[in-house]
């Protein structure tokens, strides 16, 4: 099929009626399918099934440093996780504080203990200024706006290039205006578009010259082993390079192992200078006696080392690399020579990020919705859930069988053709 844009109004209008025909058949058959959020499929949870088979008799308990792990104690986790998130983060483990489950916790209680207590070296809370306001690179991560919104801080959307956040952008606003506190970044394959920031990238962000003096760059590095092949990106340690040109304290690094054993049960990190963490500790000593340490050490027992955890991330892309290749396949088959969407081709992480004319992406959400496939809110990528171009669509290919995913996939692609049909019609 040639480009839409060279069609006459004739062809687009019989073409229309075409898809509306197949689009009809689809909604006739009731599917029920989800490419809403990054979620692990059952295949990838069964592979860390034998972490449970770790903590067995009554003598398996003990910590490395001899502590009971079922017992209270040690409130910023047990030395050799410690040391796994030290090594899968590239920082030293005086540099770790092993959490709960969940890292989105930790950004959350992080950005909390900000605005309530200051952070170290500045500890002018910032609910105490008239307005705090976030950098969001976007697309990007819904949760990380909905905390921003949540605690009303001020979103200021900065473009995403092909080597990270727009520098130019961000170094700007961060020199100029003070009350721009801190920046989102998802550095290695973003959510949603799968780019990872060039060494240029970190090495800018490291010497960022803020405004601020309590500016914090939060670096969720959600996705830094989740690559798809052995094709695979390479990121430049931020913390390292901060550590060069002394700008270490406005780090704070955050992972976990979410879509490594468990998302509901994985254990996550935060690492932070040593300075940050001594600042940290004291509230975090008075909100918990200490996180599940059974569960951290289970995953230690499996897990062993980062050589190890690295093998069984292959395992992971043995699963889920078809299913990012069907989606392209379907894009690239369906999509590409009609030139009415653009995408990416990530080589790891969690999402494929597709790009449709301008105006046409909540259509195409709507109406796979009203078919049966859900997709994650057109919009959501972007601060207030608000696309100026309403043109982003993120589609998480992990969660359902390859049969399902072939099927979404194609009902989606049927849905941004009539999308941008009846765009074109309607110039
Ligand atoms: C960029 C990013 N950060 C964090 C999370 C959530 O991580 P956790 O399960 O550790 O809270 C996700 C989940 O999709 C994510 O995409």
């Amino acid at each position: 099929m040639a480009s839409l844009n060279q069609m006459s109004s004739l062809e687009l209008k019989n073409l229309k009626d075409e898809l509306l025909k197949k689009y009809d058949e689809f909604k006739g058959r009731n599917l029920k399918l989800d490419m809403s959020r990054g979620k692990p499929s059952v295949s990838q949870l069964d592979l860390s099934v034998g972490m449970m088979d770790c903590l067995t008799s009554k003598d398996d308990f003990k910590t490395a440093d001899g502590t009971d792990a079922r017992n209270y104690a040690i409130f910023d986790g047990i030395s050799e996780a410690k040391k796994l998130f030290a090594d899968i983060l590239g920082v030293s483990s005086s540099e770790i504080i092993v959490g709960g489950n969940s890292s989105l916790n930790l950004m959350y209680d992080t950005v909390q203990r900000a605005l309530q207590f200051g952070v170290a070296g500045s500890e002018c809370p910032w609910n105490k200024l008239d307005k705090v306001k976030f950098l969001c690179p976007s697309p990007g991560y819904d949760r990380h706006f909905a905390i921003c919104e949540l605690f009303g801080i001020e979103m200021i959307t900065v473009p995403m290039t092909e080597s990270g956040p727009d520098m130019d952008v961000v170094e700007e606003l961060v020199a100029s205006d003070e009350q721009i506190k801190g920046i989102w970044c998802v550095p290695m394959y973003s959510n949603p578009d799968g780019i990872t920031y060039s060494d240029d990238t970190v090495k800018r962000f490291a010497a960022l010259k803020s405004a601020a003096a309590d500016f914090r760059i939060f670096w969720d590095n959600a996705y830094c082993v989740h690559h798809l092949s052995d094709d695979q990106d390479h990121l430049l340690n931020l913390m390292d390079e901060c550590k060069k040109v002394g700008t270490q304290d406005r780090v704070f690094m955050f992972a976990s192992t979410s879509k490594v054993s468990f998302a509901g049960a994985g254990v996550a990190a935060l690492a932070a200078s040593e300075n940050n963490l001594a600042f940290i500790k004291k509230q975090l000593s008075i909100q918990t006696i200490g996180h599940d340490k059974v569960n951290q050490l289970r995953h230690m027992r499996f897990f062993k080392d980062l050589e190890y955890l690295k093998n069984h991330m292959e395992k992971h892309a043995e699963i889920i690399k078809p299913k990012f290749d069907m989606v392209l396949t379907w894009l690239n088959k369906e999509i590409a020579p009609l030139e009415i969407a653009s995408w990416k081709n990530p080589k790891g992480g969690y999402f494929v990020s597709v790009n449709t004319l301008e105006g046409c992406a909540k259509r195409t959400v709507e109406l796979c919705k009203q078919a049966g496939v859900v997709l994650t809110p057109a919009g959501a990528t972007f601060p207030y859930g608000n696309d100026p171009q309403d043109s982003n669509i993120r589609i998480a290919p992990t969660f359902p069988p390859v049969s399902e995913l072939d099927l979404a996939m194609e009902l989606f692609c049927l849905c941004i053709k009539i999308a941008s049909v009846e765009k074109l019609l309607n110039q």
